[in-house]
């Protein structure tokens, strides 16, 4: 038997490439970032070629590095950022223009003039979101209006349209030579056009947005045993190997955090802060400010859908805290900062860069930090931006609840903040319920390695990934319900500050 199952992770920072093998252990990695381009305020985009080469190096190093080839991989599976649009050209290769990241916002009157005519409540029933600039759709309306030719070229069916796993899979499967447009329904939830009963693209939601079809890429089951395509012998595989497994960067996680059954929930903390909670194959509308989305697809099962809280900031709270205030020169040092305070002295940081998303989806709001006395120190800031991160899991496990009727009892977390001690206490103490994190972190990847394989039968059901599963640590709430409750509080008023700041 092929001992090993690969997985490459596209992110919004950095690309890697994992090996696994059966046990979930990861025997070869390696990752690197990619420009993060800030042309305007509000703007964010990354070079797709740039994530192309980069994703070439990490699979070829990883593989080099652990004296592995093609020969060793049974499947590899594909995650990634997710919403985050790019448009090319399928005869030469090239992208029209840069890719336009999920936390872009350039796209927020496009979303507020969609709620103004009324085609919001549309989006919502038959999309799962609410129109906002972090979903596909403006994104790609925005290239097809604003970039000389693509709208042409999109309706002789040149132009293709994708999320980075379509871009990576169509690369990795042969390029201009023939590769595989071709996504997922995970992704495709997050673009605003897919209808979430059927699974297909919605033509009225394609009129909405003005997206010819011919540039869409297929959707097939997340896991896939008639495979996403093989990789092309000349790339960096260096011989073919089955695509067998797609998922958004979120689903993935959800799988490797082997959220199988309804009401299980992850929350992975990375840039932003996502919490997913399977609800099986009920599609459940959100009332108060959730997503809905497709968990996962495997095979000809049906589909396993989720509801979301998104948040956009979280992680690059503290990136900005060390790139803009200069208040720390490696992330990790933040909770040393904060550890000098035992409290935020009544500081509140609401780091609302992108407006806010769930469970808000406030385009018009802007970061805050308020509280601020002569006493307030660096300490304080670096805490309340700690805080920040929890009470804003807190606004999504709150509307959650009140959505699902399921009670938390406790939240498995990953990602990189998990790794920061005093935050995931301080998780514990603003939920109320222990927080519990696994012995393998990279769950994201880990999540595309187990639909690929399950898609080739490495792993039989499963069964056999729940067993993978295994409890690092966990943290217990040491803080008092009023405490809590009063905390809380104050968080909401702090939020409340942030709003009707841009003009719509
Ligand atoms: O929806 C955006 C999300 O997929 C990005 O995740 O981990 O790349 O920041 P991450």
């Amino acid at each position: 038997m092929t001992q090993y199952v690969g997985a490459i992770d596209q992110g919004t920072t950095s690309t890697r490439f994992m090996v696994f093998d059966h046990g979930g252990n990861v025997v070869a990695r390696h990752q690197l970032e990619h420009e993060q381009i800030l042309p305007r305020a509000g703007w964010v985009e990354h070079n797709p070629d740039e994530i192309w080469e980069r994703t070439r190096t990490v699979i070829k190093s990883a593989l080099a590095g652990a004296d592995l080839t093609a020969c060793d991989l049974a499947a590899v599976g594909v995650t990634n950022q997710r919403e985050t649009t790019i448009v090319w050209n399928r005869r030469t290769g090239r992208p029209y223009y840069n890719a336009i990241v999920w936390q872009d916002t350039r796209t927020d009157r496009i979303a507020a003039e969609l709620e103004k005519t009324g085609q919001g409540d549309l989006i919502r029933e038959r999309a799962g979101l609410p129109p906002a600039p972090y979903f596909s759709g403006g994104k790609l309306k925005w290239i097809l209006d604003y970039v000389p030719g693509v709208r042409e070229d999109a309706e002789q069916g040149d132009a293709l349209f994708g999320t980075p796993d379509s871009w990576i899979i169509w690369n990795l499967t042969g390029g201009v030579r023939g590769g595989a447009h071709i996504t997922d329904p995970t992704n495709a939830s997050r673009t605003m056009l897919m209808d979430l009963e059927t699974l297909d693209w919605d033509d009225e939601l394609l009129a909405v947005f003005g997206v010819p079809r011919t540039m869409l890429p297929r959707i097939a089951p997340s896991s896939n045993p008639e495979g996403f395509g093989t990789t092309h012998p000349d790339g960096p595989f260096k011989g073919a190997v089955k695509i067998a497994g797609v998922l958004g960067d979120q689903q993935a996680a959800t799988v490797g955090q082997v959220c199988f059954r309804p009401g299980e929930a992850k929350n992975t903390y990375g840039t932003g802060n996502f919490l997913m909670l399977n609800t099986g194959t009920e599609i459940v509308r959100s009332k108060h400010g959730l997503l809905t989305t497709v968990a996962y697809r495997f095979g000809d099962d049906k589909p396993v859908y989720a509801l979301e809280g998104s948040i956009a900031v979280t992680g690059s709270a503290v990136q900005w805290l060390r790139d803009q205030l200069g208040v720390i020169s490696r992330a990790e040092q933040v909770e040393t900062l904060a550890r000098q305070v035992c409290d935020s002295g009544g500081v509140y940081f609401v780091p609302a860069f992108s407006g806010l998303f769930a469970p808000y989806w406030r385009a018009d709001a802007r970061g805050v930090i308020v509280g601020l006395s002569r006493y307030s120190s660096n300490a304080h800031i670096a805490r309340a931006t700690l805080e920040s991160i929890c009470y804003q899991t807190r606004d999504v496990v709150e509307a959650m609840q009140q959505d699902s009727g399921v009670t938390l009892d406790t939240l498995r977390v990953d990602g990189g903040v998990t790794a920061n001690e005093l935050a995931m206490q301080i998780q514990a103490d603003f939920l109320g319920v222990p927080v519990s994190r696994p012995v393998v972190s990279e769950t994201t990847a880990l999540g595309a390695a187990y639909a690929a394989g399950l898609a080739v039968e490495f792993w039989r059901d499963t069964d056999e990934l729940v067993a993978n599963w295994d409890e690092d640590k966990n943290w217990q709430p040491t803080m008092t319900e009023e405490r809590r409750q009063r905390g809380y509080a104050r968080w909401r008023k702090a939020v409340s500050r942030t709003l009707d700041w841009v003009d719509l």
